[in-house]
């Protein structure tokens, strides 16, 4: 396998062609470098057509997203391998995947068809926003997705790089909506929305946000051992995801998007829903960020309400929420006149400071004729 991979002379980072060893002049992807032994091993060809290249995650508690390379079309994809790592392992020195024990084959199965369920249910979203799932194979003792691949980084890497100006957040939210919209009209929940699991692709003009890794198989999974680790992520989880039979819908993704805006917004994710539940340290986003209109702090506080029934129970009113944030607010009316006098310029005269009437600042005039425009500093 390895031998007919490299007479193609790709490099498993990028499949660009490149050189047989080393480091690749185009990607900077070192072949020679040692792998994690839980990763298939790059140039692996699956299903007489796609060959594995590097992991694009981290070994995470479900499976491995890999780069791969579609030798018939030419092209790239991202492909997803089951491997739950609390109930099997990839034998070292080996491609194929078994479960741990016995005891643990069932778990492994169950979540097996879980994982193709979704990619099943997932298939049928041919939305701009969702990531596109073209194919589902058995292989190696266990399941794989292949998806569309994207160039791009993460929200969390582009919000790490520094927090998103208002109109930029809301706009890459509005287009999340849409495609949440469409996920629950086909009556599925993403139930895992967080700053990791949104794509942001780069387009000929624009980053087209787009809906990864969906929760689903991993909540059925979790239901079926009682493990609450798999699914939740602290800080974006709603408090009834921390109780699996409670009641989830669409409100419980709504959560799941109010904490990933208020973090591209502050750059802060808001404390873990049960520490909320105890006590509410949660600061608004306005108190963070205090620039951000008063339309944007009301919408984020509206989809972290702690209470299921208190927030928006489907994506439609919590995205006209947001809309409004985005029309250009009128220009506030005519402030009132509070220094009204002859001042030539650069007389010093004595204003209220802006917030904060009470304290008076003394600056230099710059008045339009005779009346002082200059009415806060
Ligand atoms: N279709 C894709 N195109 C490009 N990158 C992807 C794709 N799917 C996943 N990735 C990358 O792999 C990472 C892990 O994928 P994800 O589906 O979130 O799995 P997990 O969190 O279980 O590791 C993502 O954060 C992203 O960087
Ligand atoms: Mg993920």
């Amino acid at each position: 396998m390895i031998d007919e991979f490299n007479a193609f002379e790709l490099c498993p980072g990028c499949f660009g062609e490149t050189v047989r060893r080393g480091i690749c002049s185009g990607c900077g992807y070192d072949r020679e470098a040692a792998q994690h032994a839980i990763f298939l091993e790059t140039g692996t060809l699956l299903e007489n057509k796609f060959v594995i290249g590097k992991p694009l995650g981290k070994p995470g508690g479900f499976g491995v997203v890999y780069l791969a390379y579609d030798r018939d079309l030419a092209i790239k994809v991202a492909i997803k391998e089951y491997l739950p790592q609390q109930w099997a392992s990839r034998q070292a020195g080996r491609a194929t995947i078994s479960p741990l024990s016995k005891e643990e084959e069932p778990y492994f199965r169950y979540g097996l068809e879980k994982f193709l369920e979704e990619a099943r249910t997932l298939a049928r979203f041919r939305h701009a926003n969702v990531v596109r799932i073209n194919h589902f194979f058995h292989a190696l003792g266990t399941g794989y997705l292949v998806m569309d691949y994207y160039e791009g980084v993460t929200l969390d890497a582009h919000v790490k790089a520094g927090r998103l100006p208002e109109r930029e957040a809301v706009g890459l939210m509005l287009r999340l909506l849409d495609g949440l919209a469409a996920v629950h009209a086909g009556g599925m929940l993403h139930r895992d929305i967080k700053p990791q699991n949104i794509y942001l692709a780069h387009g000929e003009q624009e980053s087209m946000p787009i809906l990864l890794d969906f929760g689903e198989a991993r909540q059925a999974m979790m239901e079926q051992s009682g493990g609450l680790t798999v699914i939740l992520t602290h800080g974006f989880a709603p408090p009834e995801q921390y109780e699996a039979k409670r009641d989830q819908g669409p409100w419980t993704d709504i959560y799941a998007c109010g904490a990933t805006l208020y973090y591209m917004v502050t750059g802060k994710a808001p404390p873990d829903a049960l520490s909320r539940a105890r006590k509410d340290t949660l600061e608004t986003p306005q108190t963070l960020a205090r620039h951000l209109s008063p339309e944007l702090d009301r919408a984020i506080m509206w989809a972290l309400s702690l209470g299921p029934g208190c927030r928006p129970d489907s994506v439609a009113p919590w995205r006209d929420a947001l809309a409004a944030c985005l029309i250009e607010r009128a220009k506030p009316p005519e402030e009132k006149l509070l220094v009204d006098t002859m001042a030539a310029l650069d007389d010093t005269v004595t204003v209220p400071v802006r917030d904060e009437p009470a304290t008076l600042k003394t600056v230099r005039a710059n008045p339009s004729l005779y009346n002082i425009h200059l009415l806060y500093y």
